[in-house]
């Protein structure tokens, strides 16, 4: 089967639904925060599931606090007390998670409307951030294209903005092999990075690194997610599991996650430095998701690639600058496999 696209709704509030179907995956995406609502896939005996955590209804989109499937910006995860400088002007931004700002703000890329274009083998999104938006400089135009090649989904982001910025943009999907949601301790996760950047007692990136080696933080060779949460670590009880930036060593297939019992597996490529691994420590049973299921503890496991949380604090690390006229540029790929 060829790549099918279909817009499956269209509300009047201009949020769509769109489906990109083809042999191997149909996925559904929103414009409501350029979102992932839903990946179908097979598993090794071809029964289809539903790989990513999230909702029925899309109004549960517009008021969710977990980021489930949701595009995240300005600048993903925290800003340390909402506060930076920048060419000497001090930004202060809404604080939104304890004493710091969190995924873009009170109202991030998550809760915004993009305009869309259908593409032969994908969508674009787009979407004009304006001056001052969640306390952010300039205007920034981002677009946002997904591309679905047989099984693999694509997402690349460019933006351009007319001052100086700060720009960390990723994707917060929570990915759960099985297809039954329970837990996701029992994945194969495999992480090619030596070194996390320790975090805070508020999850807040300080920039500090550390190696990985003969730690729980060790993904080098495949290690199943549960096997080491629980250990006595000082990171691991500082993140209540695992929720800290990896900084990768190579520069493709930086991650793979695996299911052995349903032989699903998602290999991550990307142009990023780094990924956030959040192992779902905040989710409580409260949330009620797809097919009324109460998502529970580590029911999922986000892969968030980018740049390092709250850089633009850390001494030495500009990385999430984005100069005036400059075009920023990156991409990540998720490939769905079945072993057999
Ligand atoms: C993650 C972050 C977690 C938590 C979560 C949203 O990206 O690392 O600490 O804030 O988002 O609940």
């Amino acid at each position: 089967m060829s790549l099918q696209i279909k817009i499956l709704e269209k509300y009047e509030d201009g949020i769509a639904i769109i489906e990109l179907k083809n042999e191997y995956l149909s996925v559904r995406l929103s414009n409501l925060g350029c979102n992932i609502m839903s990946i179908i896939m097979r598993d090794k005996e071809n029964k289809y599931s539903d790989i990513v955590l999230g909702f029925d209804d899309i109004e549960d989109y517009k008021t969710q606090d977990k980021y489930f499937g949701a595009l995240i910006g300005r600048v993903a995860n925290r800003i340390g007390n909402g506060k930076f400088e920048l060419n000497g002007d001090k930004y202060i931004l809404p604080v939104n998670d304890s004493v710091n700002h969190l995924h873009g703000g009170l109202e991030g890329f998550d809760k915004k409307i993009f305009g869309f274009e259908i593409l032969e083998n994908g969508i674009e999104f787009y979407y004009l951030s304006k001056d001052g938006e969640e306390g952010y400089p300039g205007n920034l135009n981002l677009v946002v294209k997904y591309t679905l090649n047989k099984e693999t989904l694509k997402v690349e982001y460019t933006g351009v903005c007319d001052k100086d910025t700060v720009i960390n943009i990723t994707n917060h999907s929570y990915f759960n092999l099985s297809g039954d949601f329970e837990n996701i301790c029992d994945h194969y996760l495999k992480i090619k990075s030596d070194y996390i950047s320790k975090i805070d007692e508020n999850g807040l990136t300080i920039g500090e690194l550390m190696k990985v080696e003969n730690t729980p933080f060790d993904f080098n060779e495949y290690h199943q997610i549960g096997e080491r949460i629980e250990e006595s670590h000082e990171q691991i009880s500082l993140g209540q599991g695992y929720d800290h930036p990896f900084i990768f060593k190579c520069e493709e297939n930086q991650i793979e996650l695996y299911h052995e019992r349903t032989g699903r597996k998602l290999t991550i490529s990307t142009s990023l430095p780094g990924a956030q691994l959040y192992s779902s420590n905040f989710l409580d049973g409260r949330t009620k998701g797809k097919n009324g299921i109460y998502y529970n503890y580590r029911s999922g496991v986000c892969l968030e690639t980018q740049m390092l949380p709250n850089s633009i604090n850390i001494e030495g690390n500009s990385d999430t600058i984005l100069r005036k006229g400059e075009k920023y540029n990156s991409y990540t790929e998720y490939k769905f496999e079945v072993l057999r």
